[in-house]
């Protein structure tokens, strides 16, 4: 073996009397793909076998309710509420055991933030929340107001059953073979509500003192060290700094690390936030790598037991360097194992070009998931959730695909055709792969995290030596010629039928990159138009808020108008509830001081009703007309760009249509389309009667339609 390019990660440590052969954990994260009943299926035992094949040290599972009747954070997460879970628990214990990994799984109960029962929640006192970003928060129905959700305090009794029900799953966990089990009290779930002040109105011996907040994991800890022994490791994950007004600080914290230290527990997972601020809690884009190992390092000080750090970390050397520079004991991943399982084995081969970083955009993972009671998916990564996608096989014969767009669905098809032994071209408008991702790369909070992917997907373009035509657009006749054409043309602006609309810019020409020391910088793209100093934005999703964005962080004074009821309503809503705070001029939690305020006046139920020099009249949903002084508008409003997919099934052509061209959304559809389609071409492909490609049809009716082609 050669000598490791990232030592550090890969030496050894112990947890206990436990063994673990590196510093690489995978810190609890709710999948949400158990059967419904909570058991395991195939689907979680695959996704945390992966890890252990790829080589992490210890895999900590996601929330596992205690009691699933009063609580369940996710409505498909994993249940240990009774001893028919153990076999279950038991092959996916072997199945990342047998790979090298020591496991542990986390027990949680979500109190007020469940997502199943809907009502009658239960916590430490009454209260009532509204928590948009959370998978609990009460549905909003699709013309209704969001709704606060009421939870009421539990009563002593019930406290002392729940105590019980914590460590009786803590057992099952052992007795399934898991080699320690972690207790949730981050994020503002149940036993956080207990221990902050924020939450904890009781003035009973539960509530009040640090030393009463306490009680409740306290008395959890002991009683699992009661029916598990005291060798069987307990870990600890909480929030260092909930960042809430009267919550706990890094202070605090502290003292909390002493109190675990010394009731036993075996490791400390340090992580921060709860769900009234959810940004610290799942770091968008905006909040940079390793923003809080700085809480892990005050802890690490006080404790001698090993304490793990995670958030936001994705690259092997700044990881190694946390752990040289005695930071953490050990560094913890969650999306970054989403985005790219095998990130372990990459790192210890020394490959870091190789690894998919995730992004933080949450789009697949919790938006398009957790957060609407479905299951785990990831923007960049089309395989997970996905069972066809565990075992490609190459295909039967090499088609020619024409791949008209050089957008992510369309570099993502082009990826998996190659890998399954076809020939995809590439046909790109303009002179640089990306599509609309070239426009998310213009808002300097999301540059950095943007241009993982887009250089991961453009350096795997050549790696995999597809074919690419730039500032190219085929003709029909041309594209009829192939086997199958994938159009993944996107969206674009348009400009709509006011007075004065000719005055106006698209913002396609204004989030236009003039970053010529970018080694994809095409060189001959101009840059971007000069929009003067008052803009008005009027357009809404991704490219209103990345265009409004972008020009208040230049410095611009920002108008946006939209017609919409809420601007960016379909945005990522933890990122939503991050941009919002900016775009009013607060500094959202956890990056205070690190982001300037820019706040942006907002004009939602409204419209450009004209535009003159220097000015637009806007109209209100009451038609009330307001004249605003600007130097120019800019539209933002997109639709999908189609008429060549039109065309070509006019034509004949077996054709099919992916990403924004399709309708306008996110990464997470434009990825998965783009590779579906991919995964279904082969010589054996029939278009159905909705017009979409399929294969693996019965041979009967292969017969039946292909006949002799086949
Ligand atoms: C889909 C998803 C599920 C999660 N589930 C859990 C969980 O079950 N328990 C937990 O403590 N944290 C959970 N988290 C939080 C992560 O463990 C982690 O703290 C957070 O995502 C930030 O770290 P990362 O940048 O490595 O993802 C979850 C996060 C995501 C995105």
């Amino acid at each position: 073996m050669a000598k490791l390019k990232y030592p550090n990660l890969f030496k050894p440590i112990w947890i206990k009397d436990l063994e673990i052969k590196n510093r690489i954990v995978h810190v609890p994260t709710d999948i949400s793909s158990s059967n419904a009943d909570g058991s395991i299926n195939e689907r979680v035992i695959h996704y945390h076998e992966e890890l252990a094949k790829a080589g992490v040290g210890l895999i900590e599972v996601g929330a596992t309710t205690p009691d699933s009747k009063t609580g369940r954070p996710t409505v498909t997460c994993v249940v240990a509420d009774g001893d028919n879970y153990i076999p279950g628990l038991h092959r996916l214990a072997r199945a990342m055991q047998r790979y090298g990994a020591r496991c542990t799984v986390q027990i949680q109960h979500p109190g007020r933030q469940a997502a199943m029962p809907r009502y009658e929640q239960v916590s430490c006192s009454d209260i009532v929340t509204v928590q948009p970003a959370s998978a609990g928060h009460e549905v909003v129905y699709a013309t209704a107001e969001a709704k606060g959700k009421a939870a009421r305090a539990m009563s002593i009794e019930e406290i002392y059953d729940l105590i019980d029900k914590f460590s009786e799953a803590a057992w099952r966990v052992q007795q399934a073979g898991f080699d320690g089990v972690t207790l949730h009290a981050a994020h503002g779930y149940l036993i956080a509500q207990f221990m902050s002040a924020y939450t904890n109105r009781r003035i009973d011996r539960f509530g009040g003192s640090f030393e009463n907040r306490m009680r409740f994991p306290l008395e959890i800890i002991k009683d699992i060290q009661r029916k598990c022994g005291p060798d069987f490791p307990i870990l600890f994950r909480y929030s260092a700094d909930e960042f809430v007004p009267g919550g706990r600080t890094l202070e605090e914290s502290v003292k909390v690390a002493k109190v675990l230290e010394s009731a036993g527990v075996a490791a400390l997972d340090i992580s921060a936030g709860t769900f009234d601020t959810p940004g610290p809690v799942m770091d968008p884009m905006y909040y940079p790598e390793g923003w809080c190992v700085y809480m892990a390092e005050t802890i690490k000080k006080a404790v001698s037991i090993p304490v793990i750090t995670s958030h936001s970390l994705r690259d092997p050397g700044f990881c190694d360097r946390i752990i040289a520079e005695g930071k953490a004991d050990m560094v913890g991943f969650s999306r970054q194992f989403i985005a790219d399982p095998y990130w372990t084995m990459k790192a210890y081969y020394g490959k870091p070009e190789e690894i998919r970083k995730c992004i933080s955009c949450l789009v697949g993972c919790w938006q398009e998931s957790l957060m609407i009671k479905h299951e785990l998916k990831c923007a960049i990564n089309p395989a997970v959730g996905d069972e066809r996608f565990w075992d490609i096989r190459k295909a039967s014969k090499k088609l020619d695909i024409a791949i008209v767009g050089g957008g992510p669905s369309g570099m993502e098809a082009a990826r998996f055709a190659v890998m399954r032994g076809h020939k995809p071209v590439i046909f790109e408008k303009e002179s640089e792969l990306g599509g609309a991702l070239k426009y998310c790369c213009m808002v300097p909070h999301k540059i950095t995290k943007m241009r993982w992917y887009m250089d991961w997907i453009r350096n795997q373009m050549k790696k995999l030596n597809v074919e690419v035509h730039m500032k190219t657009e085929p003709s029909i006749s041309e594209l009829s010629r192939y086997d199958l054409v994938l159009v993944g043309t996107g969206g674009e602006s348009f400009r709509p039928d006011i007075p004065g609309a000719d005055k106006a810019v698209r913002f396609e020409e204004v989030l236009r990159c003039n970053f010529f020391n970018c080694p994809w910088h095409p060189g001959d793209r101009p840059g971007p138009v000069d929009v003067g100093e008052k803009v008005l934005v009027w357009g809404d999703h991704f490219a209103g808020a990345n265009t409004a964005e972008a020009l208040a962080l230049a410095g611009k004074d920002v108008t946006v108008v939209t017609e919409n009821k809420d601007f960016a309503a379909n945005l990522e809503p933890v990122h939503r509830d991050v941009m919002m705070k900016l775009l009013s001029g607060v500094n959202p939690e956890g990056l205070s001081g690190k982001v300037p305020k820019i706040p942006v006046k907002i004009h939602t139920s409204s419209t450009v009703y004209r535009i003159s020099n220097a000015k637009a009249v806007i109209q209100d949903e009451r038609f009330v007309k307001k004249e605003l002084p600007i130097d120019t508008v800019i539209l933002a409003h997109v639709r999908p760009n189609n008429s060549l997919y039109k065309e070509l099934i006019e034509e004949g052509v077996k054709a099919a249509l992916m990403g924004d061209a399709v309708k306008v959304r996110n990464l997470l559809h434009a990825t998965r389309e783009g590779a579906h389609y991919a995964l279904e071409a082969d010589v054996d492909t029939i278009m159905n009667a909705n017009l979409k490609p399929c294969r693996n049809l019965p041979i009967e009716v292969r017969w039946a339609i292909l006949g002799e082609q086949l």
